[in-house]
């Protein structure tokens, strides 16, 4: 994808001026080479209902509208990202972890390039089953190790500290991690900061929270402004731009389509836009 992304570049370059077709050609070469490295982010929060699943879905499809390659992993046993985009499958990431399938086939295409692994009400037990297991917070990145082909893995997790989260912590090397402007969500962030710190140290990780995302922001509001300010001053320069309060966004599941199909017009559509951008450009400045 960068590659073709580098070739765009060099074509409109090429008609500019010959020494722009050396430079994009170098470009290319660099985002070619930079398209290898595939990342994997966890949207985690322990509170629950603070827009985890709905930057999952909006976030993939956003991106894969634009060309990036992009896989899902819904690790939460509600399986909210597989019913939000419309999903069935008797394959799930239960088959993944317990029985040992391979991910070529768990994953399920859900739009172009985007597909998912999904979840169901069967990882409750596989939770279980993963506490037998030696090296149990590994589970999931040696499942993974073999995939490649994707830009971008997304993991949607369940609001919980649970053996399913830790595994999707380790797997991953980026927290995206939506806050609602309400007062109790500070406490979810807190236990989070602590916990990303313990795995970090117990299982010699470096997790790097790449942004701290408000949701449901009412800029009419003072709570949101109040909680705006704390976020800023425990996360500086880590916060994303807000997801404004959006009824289209509340209604999008019901109709099993993105803020991309439902309502491409709206706000959350223009701040989820936004917010790839953001989430992107970040990336950038870590590889280089
Ligand atoms: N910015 C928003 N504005 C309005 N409704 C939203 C917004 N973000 C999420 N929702 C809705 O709020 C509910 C909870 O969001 P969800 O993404 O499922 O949270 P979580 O995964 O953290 O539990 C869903 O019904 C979703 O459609
Ligand atoms: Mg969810």
């Amino acid at each position: 994808m960068f590659y073709k992304l580098g070739c765009s570049f060099r074509a409109l370059y090429f008609k500019e001026n010959l020494l722009g077709f050396f430079y994009s050609y170098l470009s290319g070469l660099i985002l070619g080479i930079l398209g290898g490295v595939m990342r994997r982010i966890s949207i985690i929060n322990y509170k629950g209902g603070t827009g985890k699943t709905s930057t999952v879905v909006n976030m993939a499809h956003g991106m894969a509208l634009q060309g990036l390659k992009v896989l899902i992993v819904d690790t939460d046993p509600q399986g909210s990202a597989s019913h939000h985009l419309g999903i069935r499958t008797s394959v799930t990431l239960y088959d993944l972890l317990i029985k040992g399938l391979d991910p070529e086939d768990c994953i399920v295409s859900a739009r172009e390039n985007l597909d998912i692994i999904c979840a169901n009400e069967h990882l409750f037990p596989a939770e279980m089953k993963l506490t037998t297991e030696a090296d149990r917070e590994y589970v999931l990145s040696d499942r993974l190790e073999s995939l490649e082909g994707y830009d971008v893995v997304l993991l949607d997790c369940a609001p919980s500290m649970n053996l399913l989260n830790q595994n999707a912590l380790i797997y991953s090397d980026e927290i995206l991690l939506p806050v609602s402007m309400e007062y109790l969500s500070l406490i979810g962030v807190k236990q989070l900061l602590k916990n990303i710190k313990i795995i970090n140290k117990l299982f010699d990780k470096e997790i790097k929270i790449t942004k701290v995302i408000p949701t449901f922001f009412d800029k009419r509001n003072k709570k949101s402004k109040d909680i705006l300010d704390s976020l800023n001053r425990v996360f500086p320069g880590n916060i994303s731009m807000p997801i404004r309060s959006c009824v289209s966004l509340s209604e999008a599941p019901g109709v099993k389509k993105t803020i991309f199909e439902y309502d491409p017009n709206s706000k959350a559509s223009e701040d989820y836009l936004e917010l790839i951008k953001e989430v992107l450009s970040s990336g950038k400045e870590k590889r280089l």
